[in-house]
């Protein structure tokens, strides 16, 4: 049994592998793949695309996805191993999720981070648990990473790129930048999109306001090491005209710098100085054509221009799409 928690626990023939199946129930997506199989959908945050697409993509292919609020109508849940259970929690992870395994043939788990402190918040407490106690796989729907919205993205690239016979990943120079938001936001996109950038062998530039932005050293060493295998170096700047010189394609999203975690006031004080990070049509003009996108829920004229989002180079309609077929292929890899 495997889960689907990052996708640098998955090489990139299997995941591969997974985009052509997701191609396939693009093209045909109506199937029995599912059938009387049914996942168990749990939320500890809000969703829009993560939830309607994980349930109508398990219904496209005959199953059946139950959604669970942790937050409201589900028991509180205790996580700490030997916890003396008098706090508010009525229910321990272990319990919850072998019930939920003896009832489900998958679980899904949304679990943001606290952002009080990120030494606990990179352990990924929530989604290790359960997938520790399930006896059935567990798909990540968004933690500190974001592996689905990756391979939607990943999928969106490719396809963009071939209908306009510009060839494939390898080799092309994808710009990861960072974009102003008024909040600190969880860095799981921003984690996922560089390692699987970095996977799909393109040559990635991770562009942030300072040093404070830089990701997680997990994730730029995985970046890293996927970018070296494949002949590239990984690239991390924080001049905006070197990152989008020649860019093939721009990424963008908003995160909380790591070093502040918990302590938000003097972060904002650094992030105000940066609203001219904006995905704007100037930088736009300095890419080669670069295809740009963002994985939603977006503040528009913060993050990207009208101009910009509303452009034939914007991609993230695709990708939102994308969301629906890649998950329907990596439900049909753990379930079958
Ligand atoms: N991109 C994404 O995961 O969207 P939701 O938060 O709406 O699920």
């Amino acid at each position: 049994m495997r889960h689907f928690l990052n996708t640098a626990d998955w090489s990139r023939a299997e995941l591969e592998a997974m985009l052509a199946d997701a191609r396939r129930l693009k093209k045909s997506p109506i199937g029995d793949a599912l059938k009387d199989k049914t996942i168990a959908l749990l939320f500890f945050n809000n969703s829009l695309r993560t939830r309607t697409s994980f349930d109508i993509g398990a219904t496209q292919l005959g199953g059946h996805a139950v959604v669970l609020s942790p937050t409201g109508g589900m028991w509180p849940l205790e996580f700490a191993d030997g916890a003396v259970m008098l706090g508010e929690a009525e229910e321990h992870v272990k319990e919850a999720t072998k019930v939920l395994s003896r009832y489900a043939d998958l679980i899904g788990v949304r679990s943001f981070p606290k952002f009080q402190n990120w030494a606990e918040d990179r352990e990924d407490r929530v989604l290790k648990a359960i997938a520790r106690w399930s006896d059935v796989p567990v798909i990540n729907l968004e933690t500190i990473t974001h592996p689905c919205q990756e391979m939607a993205h990943i999928l969106a690239l490719k396809e963009r790129f071939e209908q306009a016979g510009r060839g494939p990943l390898d080799g092309k120079k994808y710009v990861l930048t960072w974009t102003y938001h008024p909040k600190p936001l969880n860095t799981a996109v921003a984690n996922s999109a560089l390692m699987a950038a970095a996977k799909f062998g393109m040559k990635v530039t991770l562009l942030c306001p300072t040093e404070d932005y830089i990701l997680d050293d997990r994730y730029i060493e995985q970046a890293t090491k996927d970018c070296g295998a494949n002949g590239h170096a990984l690239t991390i700047t924080h001049d905006i005209e070197e990152a989008y010189d020649g860019a093939e394609i721009v990424y963008c999203k908003s995160w909380g710098a790591l070093p502040f975690f918990g302590n938000w006031e003097p972060e904002k004080a650094i992030r105000d100085r940066f609203r001219h990070f904006i995905v704007d049509e100037k930088k736009m003009a300095m890419t080669d054509d670069a295809l740009v996108s963002h994985c939603l829920p977006m503040r528009r004229n913060v993050k990207m221009t009208d101009a910009v989002f509303d452009s034939k180079n914007c991609i993230a309609y695709d990708e939102a799409e994308n969301r629906l077929h890649v998950q329907k292929a990596i439900m049909k890899a753990l379930a079958g």
